[in-house]
């Protein structure tokens, strides 16, 4: 199956849930799935953290059988949406910050970073990662930056109206590459932003071989 031919799939197997249902247009929209898919293994056990109504993890189920996925979600009005049928994907409701990660081919950070509750916690989940990963593994973060400083502007919008009240920590590419670095990763750090409307960065971190 194609990724257009895959986003209406997924669009119609959400259909008729009300606001989730809106959610979801909104999101293909909004975020760089289609850049973010390509990075993802075609095959193995992929982890994706923070996994809101499921929607990512779901897509990549259709995209490659081969794909084995856990979605983890701490909020449980969104994870109840999450299950739309796939035999290839499974989701837990968990708070990522402790729960016990298995061991993983790929694991998956898609906006989640700047939603943990301070920066020390993101560097934890970052660590446990890591450990988590098998060598040659790839942890894939997309987080925000300042620029294009219009598209900040309405990314930061978006995240107070959708999280009203929370702090949002936002981990900018300088400080978040330093810290990456501090680990035994190979880093591609690209700009993620072009056809959307926010400011999206990503990292796609691999695991070095011991040898
Ligand atoms: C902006 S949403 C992104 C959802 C999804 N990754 C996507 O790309 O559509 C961030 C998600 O992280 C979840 N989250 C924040 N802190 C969490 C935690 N400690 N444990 C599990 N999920 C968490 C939020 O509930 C929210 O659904």
């Amino acid at each position: 199956m194609d990724y257009s031919s895959a986003v209406r799939e997924i669009k119609k197997k959400y259909k008729g849930l009300g606001w989730p249902s809106l959610f979801i247009k909104i999101r293909f929209f909004t975020a760089p799935y289609r850049k973010l898919e390509a990075d993802v293994p075609r095959d193995g056990f992929i982890i994706d953290l923070g996994c809101g109504y499921g929607i990512f993890s779901n897509l990549l189920a259709l995209l490659s059988s081969q794909r084995e996925i856990l979605g983890l979600e701490l909020d449980m009005s969104k994870i109840k949406y999450a299950d739309r049928g796939l035999g290839n994907v499974h989701f837990q409701a968990a708070d990522i910050t402790r729960a016990q990660i298995p061991s993983a081919d790929c694991i998956l950070l898609i906006h989640v970073l700047h939603h943990l509750n301070s920066y020390s916690e993101q560097e934890v989940l970052i660590r446990a990662c890591y450990d988590k990963l098998k060598e040659g593994g790839k942890l894939i973060i997309c987080e925000i930056d300042r620029y294009p400083w219009w598209k900040f502007i309405l990314t930061q919008m978006a995240d107070h109206l959708l999280y009203p009240g929370d702090r949002i920590y936002y981990r900018f590419p300088a400080e978040l590459l330093s810290f990456l670095k501090t680990l035994q990763f190979n880093i591609q750090y690209q700009k993620s932003h072009q056809g959307t409307p926010f400011s999206h960065v990503t990292y796609v971190c691999e695991k070095r071989t011991s040898k």
